[in-house]
C-alpha cells in the first residue's frame, strides 16, 4: 500500500492524481496576465509555424485517442489541417508528407516500437517531429526536433489514465500556441482559454466525486458481456478510450464508436443486453455544442425504443438527461474543446470498479505490457 499512497491499486491512485498532473503540465506554460502560452521546448521557429501547411499526429492506443481529441482542438484553435494515424499503420499508407509539415508523435512511455518506427518514417520524409511524452529523455523524445513533456508523473498501471488527460492538455496548449503565433486568436479569446485551462484541475477534482456512483454502476453491470461506447465530435475519442479501458482491464468486450455512425450498423445489435455508454455533455454557451447535444438526445430516445440501457455522461444542471437515460453521471460544465479531459474520468472509474468487482488484477491485465517494444 505504501507506494500506492493509501490507494488499493495504482490505477485508482493515478486516476486521482490527474488534477496534479494537469496543474504541473499547464501552469508553467501559461501567463494569464499576458494572455500568452510559452512553448519554447518545441524548438521550431515562429516563422516556420506561420508557414506550416499541415500537422500529422501518429500514436498508438490511448495516446492515439488523445491525438484525435488534439485534432479537433488544433484545427479549431489554429486553423491548420490535422491528420491522425495509427502509428502501426503509418508506413503502409505511404504518407505523403514532407517539408513544411510537423509530425506530432504522442507516447506516454516514449519507447513504443510502432510509434518510434512512424517517427523515423516521418523524419525520413523531411517532416519535423515533436514528441509528446511523459518520460524525460526517452528514445522518442531524444529523436524528436522538439519535446512537449506531459508532467503527469510516473504511470505504473498498464491502463493509461493520467497520461491521457495530460496529453490532451498539452495538445490544447499546442493548438493555443499555434493560434497565437499564427494570429488566429484574439488576446481576449486566449485569455478566456487560459483561464479555463487553469480552472481544469479543480473541475477534475470535482469530477472525481463521481467515484461512488461509478462503483454502484459496476455493481449493477459487472456481469454484462458487451458494451457500446458512443461520443460525437471531440467527444468521440473519449468514447473510444472508455471502451479501450474497459476491454483491457476487465476483459469485457466494448466498442467505441462515433454516435452518428452507430446508425450505420451497430444499432442492429441494440437490445436490453447491450448497454450504451454515451457522452451527452453540453456547453450551453456554444451553439455548436447545443446542436450536438440535441442530436445526441434524439439518438438516446432511439436507443431507448430498442430497450437498451443507457448510461449518460452529462453536464451538471441538465434536468432532461436523468429522465431519458437509465443512469446519468454529471460532470462540471466545461467548454466544448476542453470537456473531454473531464468526461473520461467517470469512464476510467467505471472500468476500474468493474474490474475490481470481477476480482481481476486491475494493474496488470493479462497479455499486456506497459511499453510495447515489438512491432
Ligand atoms: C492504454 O491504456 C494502453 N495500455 C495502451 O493502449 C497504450 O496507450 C499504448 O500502448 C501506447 O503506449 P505509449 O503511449 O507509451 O506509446
Amino acid at each position: 500500500m505504501s507506494d500506492k499512497g493509501g490507494f488499493p491499486h495504482y490505477m485508482l491512485k493515478e486516476i486521482f492524481e490527474q488534477p496534479q498532473g494537469l496543474r504541473d503540465t499547464i501552469e508553467p506554460r501559461v501567463s494569464l496576465d499576458e494572455a500568452v502560452v510559452r512553448l519554447d521546448e518545441i524548438r521550431i521557429s515562429a516563422d516556420e509555424l506561420r508557414a506550416l501547411r499541415r500537422i500529422n499526429i501518429v500514436a498508438s492506443g490511448t495516446s492515439r485517442h488523445a491525438g484525435i481529441a488534439g485534432q479537433y482542438m488544433i484545427q479549431e484553435l489554429a486553423n491548420v489541417a490535422v491528420d491522425v494515424d495509427y502509428a502501426s499503420e503509418f508506413e503502409y499508407r505511404n504518407p505523403l508528407i514532407g517539408p513544411g509539415e510537423i509530425t506530432i508523435v504522442i507516447t506516454q512511455s516514449g519507447e513504443t516500437a510502432d510509434t518510434s518506427a512512424a517517427q523515423r518514417e516521418a523524419k525520413a520524409k523531411g517532416s519535423r517531429t515533436i514528441a509528446v511524452s511523459n518520460v524525460v529523455d526517452s528514445t522518442i523524445a531524444r529523436e524528436a526536433d522538439g519535446v512537449l513533456y506531459t508532467h503527469a508523473g510516473p504511470e505504473i498501471s498498464i491502463a493509461s489514465t493520467k497520461a491521457f488527460t495530460a496529453q490532451m492538455a498539452v495538445l490544447f496548449l499546442f493548438g493555443l500556441y499555434l493560434g497565437q503565433v499564427r494570429g488566429k486568436l484574439t488576446r481576449e479569446r486566449r485569455r478566456q482559454y487560459i483561464r479555463e485551462l487553469l480552472d481544469l484541475p479543480e473541475k477534475l477534482t470535482k469530477t472525481l466525486e463521481s467515484a461512488p456512483e461509478c462503483k454502484l454502476l459496476a455493481d449493477e453491470f459487472y456481469k454484462v458481456e458487451d458494451f457500446l461506447f458512443l461520443g460525437r465530435a471531440v467527444h468521440y475519442p473519449v468514447a473510444m478510450d472508455g471502451a479501450l479501458k474497459l476491454k483491457e482491464v476487465s476483459y469485457i468486450h466494448a466498442e467505441g464508436y462515433p454516435t452518428g455512425e452507430s446508425k450505420h450498423g451497430p444499432i442492429a445489435m441494440l437490445d436490453d443486453k447491450l448497454p450504451v455508454v454515451i457522452i451527452a455533455t453540453c456547453d450551453r454557451d456554444d451553439p455548436g455544442s447545443v446542436l450536438r447535444y440535441e442530436k445526441t438526445v434524439a439518438n438516446i430516445k432511439g436507443f431507448k425504443l430498442q430497450s437498451a440501457r443507457v448510461i449518460a455522461i452529462a453536464t451538471e444542471g441538465d434536468e432532461q438527461m436523468p429522465k431519458l437515460a437509465d443512469h446519468t453521471i454529471f460532470i462540471p460544465e466545461e467548454s466544448e474543446l476542453l470537456s473531454p479531459i473531464l468526461e473520461i474520468v467517470p469512464l476510467q472509474l467505471f472500468a476500474y470498479y468493474m474490474t475490481v468487482r470481477k476480482g481481476l488484477d486491475v494493474d496488470r491485465p493479462r497479455n499486456l505490457v506497459k511499453s510495447v517494444s515489438v512491432e
